[in-house]
């Protein structure tokens, strides 16, 4: 399936002279004709009375907006309840994701918890073994922080070469939420931990059972045990109406629906930290754990399900970018697949762990055009290659591809997931 294009200016300039297909006039964004019905005939929304206020007491978003849903891959769905469909990054904008966009990932379905029943148990090496219920924990002081959740295998279908063709397939299990919760470490500290207590067990209350080991330190630092998400309650999906905020750190330590949170002084190695989320390397081995999601970005405009519709002349490209280390400093952009790189402009409310914007405009000379997005944290790192991943790493590799990834657009805008080399 995977699609190399070879970046020499040669080869290059070849490709694009015998891409064939018209180019669309250059005349953009403006409604020239000046008859325009859409401006010289009464519309249909202005000559009669719209619906009253109660036709949707909870809002949704303009029928025209239909096509912006969360969508899976059929052929990664063996079974819808251990399955996952993704965030449509192409059809969005701005940093946060709204609540019904939200990416899911379950291993046993949506747990559905009525909030009366809701109990969070904390128990082993602490002073007191304590049960709180959702009053208990409303009761502590509030939080409000925005962060990216990115699940491990984010791109993992794209390790051995280009394959699903749209930003929201190869980088849609992603969102980024402002969420309201409390200090894990308030709620430990109220139990009290003993001083050989090096790690917590975080079990989710669904079917799988979810669990992962986290080290103490994470969990006395800017873990978050999270209510709300955007401002109101959870989605039942998203965990509702108690899920942890592992800030930066892989989305399957993320426990939904938490119900139980065990002080210990060594990791568990359940099923989710042993047999899967750890990394295969080429000798055999595989890393034991990765928990901080590396600097990465990529472009959602254009990308395969959002191609250009407009001729030569400016073109913004967009797109998004984040880093489980800290803020982004800077992201380039490349037009020609990484030979020349130019900085793009940032914007947006946006911190530590959380999903920046960028944007890049320029004027588009109606050629071929190879677009990569290059994303810095502010420790210094730079969101390397495809190849220099799988040099380290091999091809058997599935979680923690961070590497760049590559849109090829033609001269009829059409765009495409491809490769360099
Ligand atoms: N927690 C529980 N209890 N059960 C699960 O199946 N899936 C994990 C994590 N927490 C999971 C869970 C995985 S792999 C990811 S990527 C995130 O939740 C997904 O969070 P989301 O569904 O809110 O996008
Ligand atoms: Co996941």
């Amino acid at each position: 399936m995977s699609k190399k294009y070879n970046t020499s200016r040669r080869n290059f300039l070849i490709s694009s002279l015998t891409t064939g297909g018209a180019i669309v006039a250059s005349d953009v964004a403006r409604a020239t004709q000046n008859d325009d019905p859409a401006i010289t005939q009464l519309q249909p929304w202005a000559s009669e009375l719209g619906d009253g206020v109660d036709a949707s007491p909870y809002g949704r978003p303009s029928n025209f907006e239909d096509h912006v849903i969360r969508r899976n891959v059929p052929w990664l769905t063996a079974d819808p309840t251990s399955s996952v469909n993704f965030t449509p990054l192409h059809a969005l904008d701005g940093t946060i994701t709204p609540n019904g966009l939200c990416f899911e990932r379950h291993h046993g379905g949506v747990a559905i918890v009525n909030p009366k029943k809701y109990r969070l148990m904390i128990n082993g090496l602490v002073n007191q073994n304590t049960v709180f219920n959702l009053e208990d924990l409303m009761r502590f002081p509030r939080t409000n922080r925005l962060y990216f959740l990115e699940c491990a295998a984010n791109s993992g279908m794209e390790w051995r070469g280009a394959q699903l063709n749209g930003c929201q397939f190869t980088h849609g299990m992603i969102h980024n939420v402002l969420y309201t919760g409390i200090k894990l470490k308030d709620i430990l500290t109220e139990v009290g931990v003993k001083s050989s207590a090096k790690w917590i067990l975080a079990e989710g209350a669904d079917s799988s059972a979810m669990t992962r080991s986290i080290p103490i330190e994470k969990a006395l630092n800017d873990c978050l045990i999270a209510f709300k998400m955007n401002g109101e309650s959870l989605r039942p999906e998203q965990g509702y109406p108690v899920r942890l905020v592992v800030p930066g750190w892989e989305g399957n330590m993320w426990i939904k629906w938490i119900r139980r949170i065990e002080v210990g002084d060594k990791p568990w190695h359940h099923r989710e930290e042993t047999s899967k989320y750890t990394d295969l390397f080429k000798d055999g081995n595989a890393r034991r754990f990765t928990w901080e999601m590396d600097a990465k970005s990529v472009i959602t405009n254009p990308s395969p399900q959002s191609p250009v519709l407009h001729g030569p002349g400016p073109m913004v490209l967009t797109g998004v970018a984040w880093s489980g280390r800290g803020k982004i400093s800077r992201v380039d952009i490349s037009i020609d697949g990484g030979i020349n790189w130019k900085e793009a402009r940032i914007s947006g409310p946006a911190g530590s762990k959380s999903m920046h914007r960028f944007y890049y405009e320029f004027d588009w000379d109606g050629k071929q055009l190879l677009l990569q997005s290059r994303a810095q944290d502010d420790t210094g790192y730079v969101q390397p290659t495809k190849d220099q991943l799988r040099s380290i790493r091999g091809e058997n590799s599935i979680y923690h591809n961070n590497g760049i990834q590559t849109w090829a657009i033609d001269r009829n805008g059409t765009t495409e997931n491809v490769e360099v080399s």
